[in-house]
């Protein structure tokens, strides 16, 4: 059996799951003990990330199960407070599993940082003049940052973009592989160090020297592919389900308003894991949203399709990740995630993301096109009501199972339910 298959997880109490990542993966007393602690990142060391400082804010840890993704066993740990997203990429994650999970690839990690130039004399002249000096360009953004190429990485080329009326502007891109950082930092200050040199280029004056989070030669890829059959419910055939789907994706990609949400739904999972893995989630959605307008309209960001008896599903997003540097040492749980996440490099992590992505809007699509979503929203609403009125330990299920039977998910009903159970 596989480390990320773990039957009945969700039945087991906190102490039962820390002991199954204990026996498989390892995890040491002290790392279940920082997990177990919301309070792991101190006072003093939030102090020192961010300017007036007055406490540090916990969010739950969920683990998305079952994946398999090139072949590899994956347990994701996601970070984030709305229910049923963890559950739902498992649950899909379960269904591919027999039939190869998922597959992905990615672009090398290469970012693009912009050097804006405007006053430019004459526009000609300044393309020319940056053109030819382009090994200069690159040779000068490599001494900011020698360690970059000696990792492997570093500028690697320059593209040079024109804007004409209303606002005549040049814009020098600087093309870094960035290899396992994010590389925001470097990237930023390679582009403020070539400034003066692009300056006496152009003749122009530089304004903005700044990284674009439009990261589109960073891209990552994931793919799925489903048996029909494997998709049945109780209520719906594999067909009918898959129908569904296809008729959902559809929906979000011809009308924007629609697919501003379903991409929600993939950012859902996706911000998850980059909270969990200390990735800059801001990021990541402006690049998604962005690549998601890319042809001029903003549309879906993933492509769902049936063929022979199968449905197929394909996300494409950029995915500017980083396994080093960056914020991805500051949080002490972060190091204990890293052990369960057994990723080791940056394009590994943008695979998994855009796995998780692309099993996230199956998910949702699955259930809106069914029975829609409230049904299991009722669920968890109901344990909040079960909780509100103070349930505790096995009252909080068996209240809240009572309540969904019952239709009346009311405060009042809860209580009542609890005064019995008492
Ligand atoms: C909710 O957080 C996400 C969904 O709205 C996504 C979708 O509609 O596809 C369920």
């Amino acid at each position: 059996m596989g480390d990320s298959r773990i039957p009945g997880f969700y039945r087991l109490d906190g102490a039962q799951r820390h002991a199954e990542l204990k026996t498989r993966l390892g995890l040491s007393d002290a790392d279940l003990a920082v997990l177990a602690d919301g309070g792991s990142l101190d006072w003093d060391r939030a102090d020192k990330m961010v300017e007036n400082c007055v406490g540090v804010f916990g969010l739950p840890i969920g683990l998305g199960l079952n994946f398999t993704i090139n072949g590899r066993d994956l347990m994701v740990p996601m970070v984030v407070e709305e229910p049923s997203i963890v559950a739902a990429v498992s649950h899909i994650a379960k269904l591919a599993r027999p039939y190869g999970g998922f597959k992905a690839d990615t672009d090398p990690g290469v970012m693009i940082s912009q050097v804006q130039i405007v006053d430019v004399p004459d526009m000609d002249a300044a393309i020319a003049a940056l053109t030819a000096a382009r090994a200069q360009i690159l040779a000068r953004a490599n001494a900011v940052h020698p360690n970059m190429a000696a990792r492997g990485g570093g500028a690697r080329d320059i593209e040079v973009r024109r804007f004409d009326a209303p606002w005549p502007m040049l814009v020098l891109h600087l093309l870094a592989d960035c290899c396992d950082a994010m590389g925001a930092n470097a990237v930023n200050a390679m582009a403020e160090g070539v400034a003066p040199l692009v300056e006496d280029l152009t003749g122009g004056k530089v304004y903005l020297r700044i990284l674009s989070n439009l990261a589109d030669r960073r891209c990552a890829r994931a793919s799925v592919r489903l048996p029909e059959s494997a998709l049945a419910t109780k209520t719906f055939t594999g067909a009918q389900v898959a129908e569904g789907v296809v008729q959902a994706w559809r929906f979000a990609a011809i009308d924007p308003y629609r697919a501003a949400t379903h991409n929600k739904g993939i950012m859902n999972g996706i911000d998850a894991v980059a909270i969990a893995t200390g990735n800059d989630w801001r990021g990541i959605e402006a690049g998604a949203h962005a690549y998601a307008a890319r042809d001029g309209r903003y549309t879906s960001l993933t492509e769902w399709w049936r063929e022979d008896g199968h449905l197929n599903g394909r996300i494409e997003l950029p995915l500017a990740v980083g396994t080093v540097g960056g914020s991805t040492r500051v949080h002490p749980t972060l190091a204990v995630l890293r052990k369960i996440l057994k990723v080791n490099t940056a394009r590994e992590l943008a695979e998994v993301m855009a796995a998780v992505g692309l099993a996230q809007n199956l998910g949702a699509m699955k259930a809106l096109s069914t029975e829609g979503i409230q049904r299991g929203h009722m669920s968890l609403h109901a344990r909040q009501m079960a909780l509100a009125v103070g349930a505790e330990g096995a009252q909080v299920d068996a209240i809240a199972a009572a309540l969904v039977k019952g239709g009346d998910i009311k405060l009042d009903a809860a209580e009542a339910l609890l005064r019995a159970l008492k």
